[in-house]
């Protein structure tokens, strides 16, 4: 259905005109109708089904502006909408699976590129590859990879694009045993900004298929992409592992998982969560879950006023092995734990450490308001870390509507390392742990200030022990206030301010962690 809207713009757009200023009046269907084919749909937010139709964000914290979304149907389509905005001067977004969190992306205002059309996956199981399109996300490939005998690093959510994440990294908790994601990609084919539909790889434009892997939203929308895979490792299964211990046992954790800076098996992950449990309240699904009576499993917690610490250990070997690696763990002496084995598909359904950091209670629920700090670290520093938790336990205390965490993920990078740094664009084989800093208290954004001072001096503190020189944040889960260099190193930015002005002068693709056009 191609919904139609007034416009001041029509005139002017028929004459093929560029204009200045696109708005919420821009009638969409006359200025790129005519091209699109059938099965493509435009859609206006004032559509009474937009939110149904149109996908929508994960996080409303610094959200784009949109005056309206299509929805394209064929890789012309895609073509078209990319030729047709150039001519006339219109911003827009390629949109995978909407969990993109970055401040800059509220730069953004102009049209969602919706690619919910792109969602198809060919296994081929024999040649070790699949084929995705651009907006599938990792949860279509559980069951086609665990039948086959297969596996591809996936981000820890279920609900994210692979391409969303891959075109970054997907960091997560099969990296320790393959590696990072962005290292299975075989090939890419995709739209640039001129128009041009191109397929990177090592073979063709092999320039640009460096940089697609790691700053890969800044140079095209890609249709789809082959994944080479790997053979399951422990048959395809994984054990996990919940233990909970009270906040005072803090220093002991941090302490423990510092044994494991120098020395980790690659089969071994560690989630490391300390938390504050606030007020008892009932925590409510968000409107937009309610309206469309998505069941989620937050209702019921009683919050308690108190600080605790959660690991969550992953084990890609015999269960009867596990514990021999986690002794430091076990010595600090757990008051409950979970021990569960499952396939590696649903670690998100056997890992359950309280509902604020579940996997599975907030990853797929669209709309909420989360703010979010995180820092690659590659080392442990327990004196840091409980300053850290200390400041977050008087800082939750001092602002009941604020519920967050800090958590440190030990993701083995022995094997991310046995890819050369200069293969690819991403910049960050180092890191060892992600520390990710997330809070939210929708929809009291009055908060933002007070948050945002306090994640980061945090930020700043944990980096001054990181043994990093500089700020090292995973472009994936940068807050975007970082700049360039952060997400992307100065050394990498030669290469990539390089690509940025052969296959992206305009800058059409720089609103999600734009690399620039020149840096010095
Ligand atoms: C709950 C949660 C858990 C997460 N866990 C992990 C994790 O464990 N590991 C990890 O690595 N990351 C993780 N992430 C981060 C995730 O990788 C990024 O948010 C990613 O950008 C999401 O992709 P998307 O398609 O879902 O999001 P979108 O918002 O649709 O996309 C984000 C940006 O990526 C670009 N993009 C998306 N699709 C395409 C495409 N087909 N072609 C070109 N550009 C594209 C666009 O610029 C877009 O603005 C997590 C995020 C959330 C919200
Ligand atoms: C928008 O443009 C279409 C196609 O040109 C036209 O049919 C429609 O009437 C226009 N809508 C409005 C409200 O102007
Ligand atoms: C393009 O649009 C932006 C606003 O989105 C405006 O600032 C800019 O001047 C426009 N450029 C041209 C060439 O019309
Ligand atoms: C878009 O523009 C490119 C390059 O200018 C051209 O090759 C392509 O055919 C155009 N595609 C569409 C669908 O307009
Ligand atoms: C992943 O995408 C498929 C296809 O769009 C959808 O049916 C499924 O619900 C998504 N997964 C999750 C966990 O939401
Ligand atoms: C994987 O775990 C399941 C139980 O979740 C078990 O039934 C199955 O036998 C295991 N497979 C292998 C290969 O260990
Ligand atoms: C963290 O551990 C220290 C002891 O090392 C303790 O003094 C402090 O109270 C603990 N913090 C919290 C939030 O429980
Ligand atoms: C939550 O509590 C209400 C009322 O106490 C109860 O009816 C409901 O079953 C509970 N839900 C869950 C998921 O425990
Ligand atoms: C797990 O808890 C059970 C009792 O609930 C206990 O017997 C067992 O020793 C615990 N295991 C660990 C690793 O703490
Ligand atoms: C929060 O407090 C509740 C109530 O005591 C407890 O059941 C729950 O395990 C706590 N959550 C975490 C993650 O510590
Ligand atoms: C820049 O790209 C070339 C290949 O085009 C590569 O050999 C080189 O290592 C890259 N530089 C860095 C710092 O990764
Ligand atoms: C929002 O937070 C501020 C500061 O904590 C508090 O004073 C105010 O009452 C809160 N407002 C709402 C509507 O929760
Ligand atoms: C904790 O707070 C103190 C006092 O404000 C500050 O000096 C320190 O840098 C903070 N540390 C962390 C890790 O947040």
């Amino acid at each position: 259905m191609l919904v139609s809207r007034p416009s001041l713009y029509l005139l002017a757009a028929s004459l093929g005109l560029a204009t200045a200023q696109q708005s919420s009046s821009t009638n969409l269907t006359a200025l790129y109708g005519s091209g699109l084919s059938p099965g493509a749909e435009i859609f206006y937010p004032s559509d009474p089904d937009y939110s149904e139709q149109v996908t929508q964000r994960w996080n409303l914290y610094d959200a784009p502006t949109y005056f309206g979304a299509i929805k394209p149907a064929t890789e012309a389509d895609v073509q078209h909408i990319v030729n047709v905005s150039a001519q006339n001067n219109i911003s827009f977004l390629g949109t995978g699976r909407g969990h993109g969190s970055t401040s800059t992306l509220e730069a953004v205002n102009g049209i969602e590129i919706d690619l919910s059309n792109f969602r198809t996956v060919d296994l081929d199981a024999e040649n070790s590859k699949i084929t995705v399109g651009g907006s599938v996300n990792f949860s279509q490939l559980f069951d086609p990879l665990y039948d086959a005998g297969k596996m591809l690093p996936f981000g820890n959510s279920r609900c994210v694009g692979v391409l969303g994440a891959s075109l970054g990294g997907t960091v997560g908790n099969l990296q320790g045993i393959l590696g990072l994601g962005v290292d299975y990609l075989n090939s890419v084919r995709m739209v640039t900004a001129n128009g041009e539909l191109v397929e990177a790889s090592n073979t063709q434009n092999a320039d640009l298929f460096w940089g697609m892997r790691g700053a890969g939203a800044n140079f095209g929308i890609v249709t789809s992409a082959t994944f080479n895979l790997h053979d399951n490792v422990n048959g395809g299964n994984l054990t996990s592992i919940d233990l909970l211990y009270p906040g005072s046992a803090n220093t002991t954790i941090y302490e423990a998982l510092k044994t494991y800076d120098d020395d980790i098996p690659n089969e071994l992950t560690l989630n490391v969560f300390s938390l504050y449990n606030q007020t008892s309240r009932q925590v409510r699904a968000p409107r937009f879950a309610q309206r469309k009576r998505i069941k989620i499993s937050v209702a019921n917690i009683s919050f308690n006023k108190q600080s605790s610490v959660v690991v969550n250990v992953v084990w890609f070997g015999p269960e009867e092995e596990v514990m021999q690696h986690i002794q430091p763990f076990i010595a600090a002496g757990p008051t409950t734990n979970n021990t569960k084995t499952a396939r590696w598909t649903d670690w998100w359904t056997v890992a359950d450490f309280g509902a604020y950091v579940s996997p599975s209670a907030t990853d797929c629920v669209d709309g909420q308001y989360y703010n979010s700090y995180t820092l690659g670290i590659k080392q442990t520093d327990p004196v840091a870390m409980t300053a850290l938790f200390n400041n977050l336990t008087e800082f939750s205390k001092a602002n009941p509507d604020f519920t967050g965490f800090f958590g440190v993920d030990r993701y083995p990078n022995a094997v991310t390392l046995s890819v050369p740094d200069g293969d690819t664009a991403y910049p960050y084989r180092e890191i060892k742990s992600q520390v990710t800093m997330q809070s939210n208290y929708h929809p009291n954004s009055t908060l933002d200030n007070a948050a945002n001072d306090f994640f980061r001096d945090a930020r700043a503190a944990v980096q001054a022990t990181s043994g990093f020189d500089n700020l090292s944040v995973y472009v994936n889960f940068a807050h975007g206030d970082e700049g360039p260099a952060v997400w992307y190193t100065p050394e990498k930015l030669e290469n990539l301010t390089r690509l940025k002005q052969t296959w992206d002068p305009m800058e059409r693709f720089s609103f999600y962690q734009p690399v620039p056009l020149h840096y010095s």
